[in-house]
Order: C-alpha cells, then structure tokens, then sequence
C-alpha cells in the first residue's frame, strides 16, 4: 500500500478528537472542582460566624445582667468565656465604653486602649464581622448594650476572633480528592478519547481502503460507505469519478481498435492488388492500368482518414491553440458553397444559401470551415440519388449566430441520432463504405463547435431529410 502525501497523527482527525474531549473533560472537572471546594469553605465560615454571634449575643445578655463590666472576676462569665475559647481556639476582649480593655483571655491588653477601627465603630453603633483568609480566623465585634435603658446606649464591645483553621483543612482535603479523581479523570477520558477518536473515524479508514483497493487494482467495484452522511457524498463523488474514469478507459480503447481497423482496411485492399499483379506477370497492360488506379485511390482514402485523425487529435488539444479572429461569417459560408458546388452537382443536388443579415464574429476560420464543410459534405452525400436539396441559412441576434443546414436526404434512423456525433460511428456501415467517408466528419464538427463555446442539435426523420441547427456566441469568451 502506497501513501502519498505523509500521515501525521498531530495533523489527523483522530488527535483533534482526542483533544476536543481531553478539553472538555478536564475543564469540567476542573469547573466542579473549584465550585465546590469555593463554595464549601464560603458556606462553613458564613455557618460558622452565625453561630458565633448567637453565642456571643447570648453571652452579651448575661454580661450586662451581671454587670460584668463593673465586675470582671465574675465567674460564670468567665467560665462561659473559656468555653468558647476552648471550643473555636479563639480569643476574647472585653472593651468598656472607653475603649480600655478590661479583659483579655490571652492576657495581654488589659488595662490597654484598643485603638481598632472595629471597635470605634461598633461604640459608635455597627457591629463588623471579618474573615481573615490569611491567617484563617473569623473577627467580629458586638455591641454590649443597656437593655434596660430606653436608649439602649452602648456600655462596650465584646471582641471574638475564632480560628478557622480546620475548615481551611478540610477545604485541603477537598482539594486533594479533587486532584485525585482530576488525574483519574484524565487518565479516563485519555482512554476513552482514544477509543471513542479511533470508532469515529473508521468509515474514514474505510473510505481510504476501498479507494486504495479500487486504485491497486485489486477490487474494480464501486465503494459504499454510508456510516455517514459525509462519507456516503465521498463515496458517491468517488464511485462518479471511476465510472467517468472508466468511460473514458473504454472509448479510449475502442478508438484505438478503431483507427487500426481504418487504417488497415485501405492496406488490406492495396495488398490484395499488388499481389494479384505480381502473380500475373502476362497481366495486360489495361488490367495493370485498372489495379494501378485502385491502388492510388486506396492510397487517398488512407490518406484522408490520416488527415481526419489529425485534425481531431489537434482539436482534442483544447483551447490552447485555438485562433480567434472578427471573421465574416457571410463570406466564409458563401466561400464554402463555391468549394462544394461542384459535388453537388455532380450529385443533381441543389445548394442554396440564405443569409438574413451580415454578421461578423470572433472564430477560428479554419476550424469552423471544417465543421461547416463537414455537415454540407454530408448533406449532399446522404441526399436522394435523383436530386434534392441543401438549404443552408444565417441568423443571429445579440449574442449568437446561428447557422441551420437541412436537407432533403435519406435522414437518420431515430436511434441513429445519439451516435453520429462519435468517431467512426456510421448508420449504414455498407451504404456509407460505397458513398466513402470514416465516420470522423461529425466528431470533428462537433469538437470544433464545442471549442467556439457553441451548441449542436439534429433533427431527422428517416426518408425525408435532416436539420443541424447550431448556435455560435458572436464574441469568443476564453
Ligand atoms: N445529412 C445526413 N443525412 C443522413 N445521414 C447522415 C447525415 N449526416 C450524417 N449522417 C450519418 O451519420 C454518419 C456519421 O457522419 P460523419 O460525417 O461523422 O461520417 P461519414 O460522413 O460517414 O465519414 P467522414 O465524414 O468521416 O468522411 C454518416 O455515416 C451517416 O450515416
Ligand atoms: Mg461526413
């Protein structure tokens, strides 16, 4: 098996697969991951800071009941301080009205001023709450006021900060889980991508096989993917493509048998001549005059059969030598009657010629003669034996001109019509030997109308005669 062209796996569908899952796959459980180890910490400290201040509320009810403030040795306040304490790992202070730190359960500041912000501002009415990330603590401040007074005057601030360290350890091993079934899900969709990569592109494969087993010649039949939508149109484009190929195979082939059976028809007669003479060395001279005269006429026939392959073989070059020129099309048709006037009448056939208006047009005179020549030459060969007619007339409008040349013949057989256009084809193949001719005038003709961009089409009705009517564009668009 050959391949063209080098086959990367980077480059192939396959890997592109593979990574558009790979993507998907790891941002997913990268997104989930985050949210839900974000949102889990979020939701244990917003829980954990309610619970708190509900304590610390409670508590700041019994302080100033106790009046606590006046008296920090109180001890069932001091036991209910340590218990929080002990619980969150926290500290707490206890702020008078002036700010001064009248109890510390680390001990530190009492007896201090606390200059916090915090503090100010919750003497001065608006209790905070603070997550410090960082250092993983919560801090909050909350007001100890006069209940029994009316204007509830704020006596001091009660001021918390818990830990919130084992909640940052949770949220670590959160991550670590994550991370693990992260890898565990990489390590999935790798496998899965390429299981998954290798099933979506084996129509592709498929593809490749069969067009590689029709193109080594192991299998000559069409092939049929049709796992796809996209597939199936590559397999349809493919198997249009081997017929057209095929097509093209078979007419080559038959054109070449073809042109040798031509050719060699001319030789056979002139070899069957020659060798009759050699035979008969006391042949007469009227007898050598006659075989003589065959023989040169044998020679002509294989002559114009060579010049008729050549002129299609120049034209099956394309456009490439192709000479367009502003050409009178009314003297050119006229100059081709003047030409064939003497066959015609050798024939008792009648040549008319009717042009409605001048017209010039950009074409390649000598192809389009040819052409012209060719549909004239046969509508004056396949005419009645005791005379008829030839009509052939000239219109255009602003695009085309058209040229109709009927005649009053013997016509073409209907299921004729769709071959006279093919090299060597001839309906009659013993009537048309005796009236001459390859069947190549009409490939030729057809070849050069197609190179002008122009169109070709017969009408015929067997006995009564036949119309080619075709339609040349006046400017020749390359
Ligand atoms: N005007 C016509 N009337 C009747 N039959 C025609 C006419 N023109 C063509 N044909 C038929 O079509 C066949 C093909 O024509 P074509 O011109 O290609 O070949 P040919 O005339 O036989 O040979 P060549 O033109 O190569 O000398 C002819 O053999 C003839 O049978
Ligand atoms: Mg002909």
């Amino acid at each position: 098996m050959k391949r063209h062209g080098k086959f990367t796996f980077f480059r192939s569908i396959r890997f592109r697969i593979m990574i558009l899952l790979f993507v998907v796959g790891i941002v997913s459980a990268l997104v989930v991951e985050i949210v839900v180890v974000q949102s889990y910490e979020t939701r244990a400290i917003n829980q954990r800071s309610v619970i708190v201040r509900n304590q610390c509320d409670l508590l700041v009810d019994q302080l100033v009941k106790r009046n606590y403030l006046e008296n920090t040795g109180d001890e069932v306040i001091n036991g209910a301080f340590n218990m929080l304490t002990s619980i969150y790992g926290g500290r707490i202070l206890v702020m008078n009205g002036d700010s001064r730190v009248i109890m510390d359960s680390y001990n530190l500041d009492t007896g201090k001023y606390s200059l916090s912000p915090e503090v100010i501002d919750c003497l001065r009415g608006k209790e905070t709450s603070q997550y410090d990330e960082k250092n993983q603590y919560l801090e909050m401040t909350v007001r100890i006021r006069d209940t029994a007074s009316s204007d509830q005057k704020v006596l001091g601030v009660l001021l918390v900060s818990v830990s919130t360290a084992e909640i940052h350890a949770s949220r670590g091993i959160l991550e670590a889980r994550g991370s693990l079934i992260l890898g565990v899900t990489i390590v999935l969709v790798l496998i899965f991508g390429l299981w998954m990569s290798g099933v979506l592109v084996r129509p592709f494969q498929k593809i490749t096989d069969g067009i590689e087993g029709v193109s080594d010649g192991f299998e000559n039949e069409s092939i049929h993917v049709d796992d796809y939508a996209e597939t199936e149109l590559i397999s349809d484009a493919f198997n249009r493509m081997l017929t057209r190929v095929k097509a093209v195979d078979d007419s080559r082939e038959e054109f070449v048998s073809n042109v040798s059976h031509e050719l060699k028809t001319p030789l056979a007669s002139m070899k069957v001549l020659a060798d009759s003479l050699n035979m008969n060395p006391d042949a007469p001279k009227e007898m050598y005059q006659e075989f003589m005269q065959d023989i040169s006429e044998e020679i002509d026939r294989e002559n114009s059969i060579i010049s008729d392959l050549l002129s299609l073989v120049k034209m099956d070059r394309k456009a490439s030598d192709i000479h367009m020129e502003e050409t009178n099309i009314n003297e050119l048709l006229e100059k081709i009657m003047k030409r064939l006037r003497p066959i015609a009448e050798k024939q008792h056939v009648q040549l008319i010629l009717d042009s409605f208006r001048p017209v010039t047009a950009e074409v390649d005179e000598t192809k389009l003669t040819l052409a012209f020549s060719n549909i004239i030459e046969n509508a004056i060969k396949y005419n009645k034996p005791d005379g008829g007619w030839v009509r052939t007339s000239m219109n255009a409008d602003r695009k085309y001109f058209y040229v109709t040349i009927s005649d009053s013949g013997i016509g073409i057989p209907e299921d004729s019509i769709d071959h006279i256009f093919e090299r060597f084809y001839r309906v009659d193949k013993s009537h048309s030997r005796e009236i001459g001719g390859t069947g190549l005038g009409l490939a030729i003709t057809k070849r050069a109308i197609v190179l002008h961009r122009g169109a070709i089409r017969v009408t015929s009705k067997a006995g009564e005669g036949t119309t080619f009517s075709i339609r040349i564009p006046l400017v020749y668009v390359a």
